[in-house]
């Protein structure tokens, strides 16, 4: 059985897991830590810190909160050598070097966007980037609800960085073309964000050409996607042990 701590259980997908995970059984969540009160009743106690004994059951970790949580999510995930899975987006640089740090001494799997969906049409992005580059210009749009607080989306960048992975290191990913007055250049992944109502997710990569456009998109039509990804790689990291590391959804799949 595969023990769960779910970080930010009060939030929008902490509610989602929740309800998934009773539809499970080969897995429990045992408890969650957030900074507010749920506002339903998840089936499991929802803490504001980690001092409480029944956590010493926890196998693995779950965080879908803020990057305001990692320090806490880090300090116990490494004190109990336990995995943990990532599923916050807009970390700063230096807590990406935070996450790689502990990567060295505990599993650490982190995914900007945890559906199978959404890591199939970068495979297919790379790909078609690795044909239609530099004739073809890249553009990617994406649509997130009104609630959202970055931008652009953790996906959309992890899309652009997929993408230069096909490509010459000059290409650069550009999020603002306010201040500049210039023709687009042909080394730039441009990345631009639409925010209203209650959008799940949309994301669309153009690849612009003389004369034809090459669209390839993904429509998120719920949060269960993100949620029963999350659950997998959950049970995943802790079915057998894994070494220390970084782990994605590519390993996963
Ligand atoms: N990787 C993915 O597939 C994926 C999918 C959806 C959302 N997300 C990301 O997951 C995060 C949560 O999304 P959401 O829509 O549920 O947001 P949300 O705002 O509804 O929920 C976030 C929860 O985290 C809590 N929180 C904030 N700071 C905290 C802290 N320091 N410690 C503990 N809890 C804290 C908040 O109180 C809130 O309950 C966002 O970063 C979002 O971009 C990732």
């Amino acid at each position: 059985m595969t023990n769960i701590l779910l970080v930010g259980a009060a939030g929008r997908m902490g509610t989602v897991i929740a309800g998934l995970a009773k539809e499970r059984d080969d897995l429990k969540i045992l408890a969650g830590i957030d900074v507010t009160e749920p506002k339903e009743a998840l089936g499991f106690p929802v803490y504001t810190d980690y001092a409480h004994d029944e956590l010493n059951d926890v196998n693995v970790i779950v965080d879908f909160s803020n990057p305001k949580a990692l320090d806490g999510v880090l300090t116990f995930a490494m004190d109990k050598k336990i995995p943990v899975i990532l599923c916050s987006t807009g970390y700063s640089e230096a807590e990406q070097a935070k996450i790689h740090e502990a990567a060295k001494e505990i599993p650490v799997f982190f995914s900007a966007n945890m559906s199978i969906g959404v890591n199939l049409i970068a495979a297919l992005a790379k790909k078609a980037a690795e044909v239609l580059y530099p004739g073809f210009n890249i553009e990617i749009v994406e649509a997130h609800h009104n609630q959202k607080l970055d931008a652009p989306s953790g996906t959309a960048v992890m899309l652009a960085d997929r993408i230069k992975e096909a490509l010459p290191d000059d290409v650069e990913t550009v999020t603002d073309r306010s201040a500049i007055r210039a023709a687009r250049p042909e080394n730039q992944i441009g990345i631009a964000s639409v925010r209203g109502g209650s959008i799940v997710g949309e994301h669309e990569i153009l690849f612009a050409g003389p004369d034809e456009v090459v669209k390839i998109s993904h429509s998120a039509y719920s949060r269960k996607i993100f949620g029963n990804g999350a659950l997998n790689a959950a049970v995943w990291l802790t079915k057998k042990p894994h070494a220390p590391g970084m782990y994605s959804m590519d390993d996963l799949l």
